[in-house]
C-alpha cells in the first residue's frame, strides 16, 4: 500500500539525510507496490527524476527485488542485462526490500555515480534502515 501523507514527508526526510551524508549516494528512494498490482510505484525520493515512475515486477534491479526478497547489490550496472537506466551518470546500485508482516511491500534504491562503491556497513545501514522504516508503515 502507498505510505500516508505524513509517512511521505518522513520518508522524504530519511532521503534527504542519506543524500547528504554519504556522498556517493546520488539518487536515493523509496518505490512501493502499487496497490495489487505486482509492480512498484515511485516513492519519496532524492535526485534527478527518473521515467522509472511505475516498475513491473522482474524487470530492472527493483523489479528483481521485489520477487527474490533479497538486497541486491550492483557494483557496475554496465554488468547488467536486466538493468533499467534513470541516468547515463549511474555506475552502481544498491536495493534493499522493506517487509511489513514478512510481506515485501517495497524497497529503497540508491544509485552511485562511482564504480563499486558500497561497502558492507553500506548495507548493513541501509537493511537496519529499512527495518526502522517498516515500523511506520
Ligand atoms: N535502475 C533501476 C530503476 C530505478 S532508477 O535507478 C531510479 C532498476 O534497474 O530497476
Amino acid at each position: 500500500e502507498s505510505p500516508k501523507h505524513n509517512t511521505e514527508e518522513k520518508l522524504e526526510k530519511v532521503c534527504h539525510l542519506l543524500d547528504q551524508e554519504i556522498s556517493y549516494f546520488n539518487w536515493t528512494g523509496f518505490y512501493f507496490k502499487n496497490g495489487d498490482k505486482d509492480e512498484l510505484k515511485l516513492g519519496p525520493y532524492v535526485g534527478a527524476p527518473t521515467d522509472h515512475t511505475i516498475i513491473p515486477y522482474g524487470k530492472g534491479i527493483c523489479g528483481q527485488v521485489a520477487v527474490s526478497n533479497e538486497t541486491f547489490v550492483v557494483p557496475d550496472v554496465n554488468e547488467e542485462s536486466n538493468y533499467l537506466s534513470c541516468s547515463i551518470d549511474t555506475k552502481a546500485e544498491i536495493v534493499v526490500p522493506i517487509f511489513k508482516d514478512g510481506k515485501n511491500i517495497g524497497q529503497i534504491d540508491i544509485d552511485s555515480h562511482t564504480i563499486d562503491p558500497f561497502t558492507a556497513e553500506d548495507r548493513e545501514l541501509l537493511e537496519w534502515l529499512c527495518n526502522e522504516v517498516s515500523k511506520i508503515l
